[in-house]
């Protein structure tokens, strides 16, 4: 529909009556003000509330409650809460002082951990680091979780998806970085990048914080076993593919271990491409990144530093990744899943599966090894058959067991992100929000990311360069290719 604009003279008049208008019904009204005033005429009791002839609100219809709800999760780690000392890491992983000269790198790399909810999670993935030989005071928590002081001051309870307990962070020696409000997985991405300027930080690796990370203590023909001459823990064979990206690769963009579960990052690269796109919040973002580190030329390539496994569930026990006496891993699944209906199985894993899997193939990595969270066939067989080596081995191929069941676990029978919402506790608590909330909410604000990655590329899936052949400068620009 057409509007035509009025002229000056008509906004004028328009003016005009509006203001004669308004001055009679100020003077129309004088009377009654005095009459409502106490004590000057009727009484106030006889004033109008603005809604009383408006018909009630209906009733309040509230959900109905979960039919199932979580036991509460448990402390992972009683000897830190209670001493809070933790037992010495495994002394073949201890990294030796300064060992980043050793690989000629100007600052220990900085390794980032974001945090939003499940602490049993976040502690594990620390844990696991810190005794796979990766300093504490290189290991930067970023506390992500909308709280601002709350947590800091000790305000927040166990159960409170968003608990983190500074006080044993600082024991174990490792830093907490806060973010000022609750940011969506591209803005935190952007965060780092910021960082790296107020830090003066060259480079930096970042770690999702539901994993757990074991060193190749076997050597797996990687390294030399644990107790021979020359073997490196992932912390060193870390500080070697970032040596060597640096020495052999001016355009080295990321070094992935184990898809992102862990990567290191040059800091140019990611400003290069204009940084994450902060309006696609969650999944699929990365497309978008990697894409465009692609597209101009940037490489990304898989390589190997120890066995970094995605899990959903957290030991029992950490002191297991101590090799503590008498401990043998075991593992719960902080939100275990309601008892089971006829007709549910564990369909989930080949779905899973292969996410990851056409995800990577779209991006093409520049060079490609296979993850190694999951073991492979010849892998496992090696695990399992561990009857000919010394009681160190034996307690680590354990572990390795263990993180492989955790794997299968939350691919196969529990479902990958179950885990964000074990927790639903802290009513009452500050900057209190409901946990399934939350996750719905982060649901719907992932599928809009989805919507604005379509019309930002005119493609819908993760293939831009390979499958829709789309340039760096085409964002925006393209209409849609699919009909
Ligand atoms: C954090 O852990 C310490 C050590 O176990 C404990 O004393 C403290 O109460 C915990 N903080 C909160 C808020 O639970
Ligand atoms: C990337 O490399 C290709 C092939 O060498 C070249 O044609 C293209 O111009 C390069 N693009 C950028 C942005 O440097």
């Amino acid at each position: 529909m057409l509007v035509t604009m009025p002229s000056q003279r008509q906004v004028l008049s328009i003016l005009a009556c509006l203001s004669t208008f308004f001055l009679l019904l100020t003077l129309f009204r004088h009377d009654d003000v005095y009459t409502k005033i106490p004590g000057l005429g009727k009484s106030k009791g006889d004033a109008k509330a603005p809604d009383q002839d408006k018909k009630p609100p209906p009733p309040r219809r509230y959900k109905p409650k979960p039919e199932y709800i979580p036991p509460p999760i448990k402390d992972n780690f009683p000897l830190l809460s209670t001493s809070l000392k933790a037992p010495p890491i495994p002394k073949w992983n201890v990294p030796r002082a300064n060992l980043h000269k050793e690989y000629d790198l100007p600052i220990a790399p900085p390794l980032l951990i974001g945090f939003s909810r499940t602490w049993p999670i976040l502690l594990q993935a620390v844990v696991s680091y810190l005794t796979a030989g990766w300093p504490a005071d290189q290991i930067y928590v970023v506390e992500n979780t909308g709280v601002q002081q709350a947590n800091a001051r000790g305000q927040l309870t166990l159960q409170n998806p968003f608990y983190l307990n500074h006080t044993i962070l600082n024991a174990l020696g490792v830093n907490i970085i806060q973010t000022p409000t609750l940011l969506s997985f591209a803005q935190l991405q952007n965060f780092y990048l910021s960082l790296t300027y107020s830090h003066d930080w060259p480079y930096y690796f970042w770690s999702h914080m539901d994993v757990l990370v074991l060193s190749y203590e076997d050597g797996h023909e990687l390294t030399p076993k644990y107790h021979e001459e020359g073997y490196k823990p992932l912390y060193e064979l870390a500080l070697k593919a970032l040596r060597d990206a640096r020495r052999n690769d001016p355009h080295w963009a990321t070094r992935f271990f184990s898809y992102d579960h862990l990567t290191a990052v040059n800091p140019a690269a990611y400003e290069d491409v204009g940084g994450w796109d902060t309006m696609i919040p969650y999944y699929i973002t990365d497309c978008d990144m990697h894409s465009r580190l692609l597209m101009r030329n940037w490489t990304m390539e898989d390589v190997r530093a120890g066995i970094i496994t995605d899990v959903s569930t957290s030991l029992d026990d950490l002191v297991a990744l101590y090799r503590v006496d008498g401990v043998e891993p075991k593992f719960t699944d902080p939100n275990p899943p309601p008892p089971k209906k006829e007709g549910e199985d564990g369909k989930r894993l080949r779905r899973d599966m292969v996410d990851m899997v056409t995800k990577r193939d779209a991006v093409k990595v520049t060079k490609r090894v296979p993850p190694s969270g999951m073991l492979d066939k010849r892998d496992r067989a090696k695990v399992y058959r561990s009857s000919d080596e010394d009681e160190n081995l034996r307690r680590w191929r354990k572990l390795l067991s263990t993180a492989d069941s955790m794997f299968h676990y939350k691919h196969g029978a529990r479902g990958r992100n179950t885990w964000q919402t074990g927790q639903r506790g802290g009513q009452g608590e500050p900057f209190y929000y409901d946990a399934a909330g939350l996750a719905e909410a982060i649901d719907l604000t992932t599928e809009n990311g989805k919507e604005i990655f379509r019309r930002k590329w005119g493609h819908r899936d993760c293939d831009l360069r390979s499958g829709a052949g789309l340039q760096f400068d085409d964002q925006w620009l393209v209409e849609k290719d699919w009909e």
